[in-house]
């Protein structure tokens, strides 16, 4: 069997397969129309894929065997359909499986149909989101409940992870009170809380999140010492807490938005309070140039990755000093700060 070897194709074909858009958007109308999850559960023959998802028999017949191409179908017998290990992959509806991301009514592919204004993004620095949908990111999932809650699950299902290192890294004990900017559906300020019983919190983020984070406190028992607040990061938030933590927050902003946001946790800690930046480093293959990662961050809202020197100059431009910082796994770093003296006098 010929080996497809890509260093003997020509500059272009292989440019014929880099801007090929009928690969990754057929692929999105699969997954769109379920046939994936049909074949899963046993329809195989086309004439029943066709009928599952009222669609045309010849056309579906066309992207199938397409797709059976590019290796994410087999076509064991005529018009008999099965899935390849690729294709399986595409039945993963939770939060942040294949099937879930690439449904063209997810989330998912809104975020990476802003790329189809990219040029505009990279002309201004600005994110191209709201060119191709009619409203900035956030509006977009203040306008819709589900996506919402499918974006705190993705939040959620990650702090899974970073949340108990949170909660052991830093020297919780010698804190009182701590405030979570833009904490989301709150599933780091309960795991702090469930550690640190003498601990209490608040919660600033927008107000579907923060209904859902006030459910979680009660949920896991921690009600009483937790308080929600609906709110903008970018104006002044509730003053006099230990700590406040920004969590995975700041990457979703440009530096310029980065430093308000930093400015207003630097206001509300004051003179004695710290603030606390919670990060996930990128680690290979997420890093910039290997990964879109940095990219989509840009066109969907306008973020960027950054290095530890990044968060150091950023606390620096909103008037903060570091103080600590504390390593878990997977690239999570803690930046501790608090106000810079020095700049001050
Ligand atoms: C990437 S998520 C991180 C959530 C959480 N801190 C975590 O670590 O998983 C960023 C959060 O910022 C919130 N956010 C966006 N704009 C905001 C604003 N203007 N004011 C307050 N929160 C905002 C979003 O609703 C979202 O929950």
């Amino acid at each position: 069997m010929a080996v497809d070897n890509p260093a003997s194709k020509s500059a272009s074909a292989r440019l014929d397969e880099l801007t090929d858009l009928a690969t990754p958007l057929g692929i999105r109308t699969v997954v769109t129309l379920r046939i994936p999850d049909q074949i899963a559960a046993g329809v195989h023959h086309l004439d029943d894929l066709a009928k599952s998802c009222d669609a045309d028999p010849q056309a579906l017949a066309r992207l199938l065997r397409f797709l059976a191409h590019r290796g994410v179908f087999a076509e064991e017998s005529p018009d008999e359909f099965s899935l390849t290990d690729i294709g399986e992959l595409l039945c993963d509806r939770t939060a942040g499986g294949h099937g879930a991301y690439l449904d063209f009514d997810s989330l998912g592919s809104r975020t990476d149909l802003a790329f189809l204004a990219l040029p505009q993004a990279i002309r201004t620095g600005e994110p191209s989101y709201a060119a191709v949908h009619g409203r900035d990111y956030w509006s977009d999932l203040d306008a819709d409940p589900a996506m919402r809650a499918y974006f705190d699950e993705l939040m959620r299902s990650q702090q899974r992870t970073t949340a108990p290192q949170v909660a052991t890294l830093y020297p919780w004990q010698q804190v009182g009170s701590v405030t979570d900017v833009g904490g989301g559906s709150g599933g780091l300020l309960a795991e702090l809380l469930v550690t640190h019983p003498h601990l209490r919190g608040t919660l600033v983020d927008r107000p579907q999140p923060v209904a859902t984070a006030a459910e979680r406190f009660a949920e896991r028992g921690v009600a009483d010492r937790a308080e929600v607040v609906a709110g903008d990061f970018f104006s002044p938030l509730p003053a006099g807490a230990d700590v406040y933590v920004i969590s995975r927050a700041l990457t979703d902003w440009s530096d310029k938005h980065a430093a308000v946001i930093l400015r207003r946790c630097a206001e509300a800690a004051g003179s004695s309070g710290r603030v606390l930046v919670v990060e996930v480093m990128p680690t290979e293959p997420y890093v910039p140039h290997l990964s879109p990662y940095d990219l989509i961050m840009l066109v969907s809202v306008g973020g960027r990755e950054r290095g530890v020197d990044d968060f150091i100059a950023l606390g620096a431009e909103a008037g903060l000093a570091l103080t600590a910082t504390y390593s878990g796994t997977g690239g999570l770093t803690l930046f501790e700060f608090q106000a810079d003296r020095a700049a001050e006098d």
